[in-house]
């Protein structure tokens, strides 16, 4: 098992209008939840994305200035916003990628499942509609807590008939973002050069980041990898501390879930090896049935699962702490879907 990820070399999907040099670009993205903290930066960053050509934003609130906004953006996409319930449904038909930032972040003192009483409805409610107007479509959640909210979509789509597991994705690539550019700071290397694998879930207890199969081979201390691996864990509240009441990581999220969905358009426009970690339903982990592992996308989300490879002995520690957590809020995600 190689353990690469599909790191772009620019800013993911870039398109200035002298590089439109793609031969398909004709895909649909719809944004739920685009007015937020990370909508708006999100839905900039898929403007500009030159495999685009039709981008539909929803939110409960504002939709209609942003897409107005982002509108006279000198791209081809065509921007549409909707805004309210009712106009859901038309937001998302046909599309190829249906991308959710809606929900409710932290403030400093909260955990993530914290958040699972306001945002597991807000998730449940959006996928329903999803499973009924594009059932096809691929599914990339970035709503918390992201270990019990994939259970909740994928239940959904269950209940509908729908699941395809291969087309449904929690967005954990903030977590090897981050990874990349605290181990590239320490090392010295490029951040653009640098891919370490992050796998588990997404909470302090779960994601698991795996230096022993980093590209290029990483040179820090055990105990250098030791204090990485804290940061990286703890990443998002350094974020939440430092916001001190406004929010959580809104920009650096968009730009991993602009990464993210890049890949997935790539995938689905027939690139090969296109390679990202993601937290999806799957049987890699004992024990368990939802983990976060580096996927192959393609035409029809994940091509292959590439599982959790071999791990040294401080990340088989990690994992064994992680398991636990990630049963206990798989369970909490399945069993709001059946009440
Ligand atoms: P925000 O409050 O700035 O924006 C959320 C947006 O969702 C708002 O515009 C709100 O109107 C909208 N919304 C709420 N309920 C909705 C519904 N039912 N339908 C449509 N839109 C709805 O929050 P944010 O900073 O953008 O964060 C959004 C979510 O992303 C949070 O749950 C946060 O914890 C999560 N997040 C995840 C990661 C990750 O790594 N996966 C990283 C950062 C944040
Ligand atoms: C993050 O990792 O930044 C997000 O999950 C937001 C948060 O609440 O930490």
């Amino acid at each position: 098992t190689k353990f690469r990820t599909s790191k772009p070399t620019q800013i993911p999907g870039l398109c200035f209008r002298t590089f439109n040099t793609s031969p398909q670009n004709n895909f649909h993205v719809a944004v739920l939840g685009a007015s937020g903290g990370i909508g708006q930066p999100l839905g900039m960053l898929l403007k500009v994305n030159r495999l685009i050509s039709k981008l539909t934003l929803y939110d409960l609130q504002h939709t209609m200035g942003v897409a107005a906004d982002l509108s006279h953006i000198e791209t081809p996409a065509k921007v549409k916003g909707f805004v309210g319930k009712d106009k859901l449904c038309e937001a998302i038909e046909c599309a190829n990628i249906v991308v959710i930032p809606a929900g409710l972040p932290r403030k400093p003192g909260m955990t993530r499942d914290d958040l699972f009483n306001k945002n597991a409805s807000v998730v449940r409610d959006l996928v329903a509609c999803v499973a009924d107007t594009a059932p096809k479509a691929l599914i990339g959640i970035i709503t918390n807590p992201i270990n019990a909210v994939i259970p909740i979509a994928c239940e959904v789509l269950k209940k509908k008939c729908k699941l395809d597991p291969r087309r449904v994705f929690g967005i954990t690539t903030l977590d090897i973002v981050r990874a990349n550019t605290f181990v590239a700071s320490l090392s010295g290397v490029s951040p653009l050069e640098v891919n370490v694998p992050v796998i588990g879930g997404h909470s302090p207890e779960t994601i698991i980041p795996v230096f022993s199969r980093a590209t290029p081979g990483v040179k820090v201390s055990e105990d250098k990898v030791k204090t990485l691996t804290k940061r990286i864990k703890e990443a998002g509240t350094e974020v939440v501390k430092a916001k001190a009441g406004t929010g959580s990581a809104t920009l650096s999220m968009a730009y991993a879930a602009a990464r993210f969905t890049n890949s997935l358009l790539r995938g689905l426009a027939g690139e090969k090896d296109v390679i990202e970690p993601s937290y999806v339903q799957s049987d890699v982990a004992c024990g368990i049935n939802y983990f976060a592992s580096p996927l192959v996308l393609g035409k029809n989300g994940i091509e292959k699962n590439l599982g959790i490879g071999k791990l040294n002995k401080f990340e088989e520690e990690l994992l064994k702490k992680a398991i636990p957590v990630l049963k206990k809020n798989i369970a909490t995600g399945v069993k709001f879907v059946s009440k």
